[in-house]
């Protein structure tokens, strides 16, 4: 797999759709090309006529297993082989499906962890899951993990970048993902793939329109949109000043609250004096939002209150100073600018939080 990819699955509640064929047909037309179904729902013949319609066009074929008795699986697996499906996903019985896809060339991604019921349920501590998701990356033959984790309770975000760093082979999030939150907890916990099916075919994804096309759109964009690292996501919504200094108290560190160009907006809550330091490269803009503000140079000193602000130019050794008990300052200044400029102590902040 190239990048995260988003496997389209036309199954609901566990099982292929009756209308999987129409449904493959609009998902072909909306560009997918990572197409799955479940080998509860539909015939094998109808199965064949799916898989030979994605494979005609181009597309990559994914079957889950989510029977649950030895038998079924070993015959799911069977299936999977005379589709000739390019993923085997699901299933926990790797000492029997192994054998059976042996130069098959299907890549096989069996669930991690202990699942039970119908649909699927992940049990277990996160501890137990990763541990077998280890064991099973461990043998000749397992391509990677279906991970099964909006279906397990406790912390999935937390569980699905547990096992993502806990195994050197590829990750797939599947089962009841319904959102753009859980797609982004997916890739952003580092998964190769995430699969949606329910909410796409019920038309429950957040999104303009329940139809499929639109559905469709709506996962693209937020597979998209959690994909584009947390620190350079542009903020396309207003900024409330009085509620972003609401939501940190410290003092001479900086949150970021916004971004142009090669310029970061920050704010400060500033307390008492800071330091003397001066930046190389940088100017540096104060404004004044609440509280007053001096500014020490060498020379002399400027005072700020609200709706006022000042620009230090690079070069310019500074003492900024809060004369109230408090002050709220925005700054504006090049990304590249460290709040204690040429100076390197305690007070100095490489990493900078964001205002949420
Ligand atoms: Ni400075």
């Amino acid at each position: 797999m190239t990048g995260p990819e988003f496997i389209f699955m036309l199954t609901r509640a566990d099982r292929t759709v009756p209308d999987a064929m129409d449904r493959l047909a609009e998902g072909l037309a909306c560009g997918l090309r990572h197409i799955g179904f479940k080998d509860l729902g539909l015939p094998l013949a109808d199965l064949h006529r799916l898989a030979s319609a994605v494979r005609g066009g181009g597309g990559t074929l994914y079957l889950e297993v989510v029977s649950l008795d030895a038998a079924s699986e070993a015959a799911s697996a069977r299936a999977a082989a005379e589709l000739g499906v390019d993923f085997l996903l699901g299933g926990t019985r790797p000492d029997l499906v192994l054998p059976i896809l042996r130069g098959s060339g299907i890549r096989y991604y069996p669930f991690a962890g202990r699942i039970a019921g119908h649909p699927s349920r992940l049990e277990g501590s996160p501890g137990d899951i990763l541990e077998s998701a280890q064991r099973l990356c461990d043998r000749d033959g397992v391509h990677g993990i279906d991970l099964l984790a909006y279906r397990s309770a406790g912390d999935v975000p937390g569980l699905i970048e547990a096992v993502c760093a806990g195994v050197d082979k590829p990750v797939i999030v599947a089962g009841s993902i319904d959102c753009p939150s859980r797609i982004a907890a997916a890739l952003q916990g580092g998964a190769a793939a995430f699969t949606i099916g329910t909410a796409a075919l019920d038309g429950v994804f957040p999104a303009a329109s329940p139809a499929l096309a639109v559905q469709i759109a709506a996962i693209r964009a937020a597979a998209v949109a959690a994909m584009i690292p947390a620190a350079r996501k542009p903020i396309i919504d207003k900024v409330n000043l009085a509620q972003a200094f609401a939501s940190f108290s410290d003092h001479w560190n900086p949150r970021i609250a916004g971004e142009l160009g090669d310029f970061q907006v920050k704010l400060a809550k500033l307390k008492g004096r800071f330091q003397w330091h001066h930046h190389e490269r940088e100017d540096e803009l104060f404004l004044v939002i609440e509280g007053r503000l001096r500014m020490g140079f060498r020379d002399r000193t400027v005072d700020l209150g609200p709706g006022e602000f000042i620009i230090v130019p690079r070069g310019v050794e500074h003492l900024p100073e809060a004369l109230t008990e408090e002050c709220h300052v925005m700054l504006l200044e090049p990304s590249t600018t460290l709040n204690t400029g040429n100076v390197e102590n305690e007070r100095t902040r490489r990493e900078l939080d964001r205002i949420a």
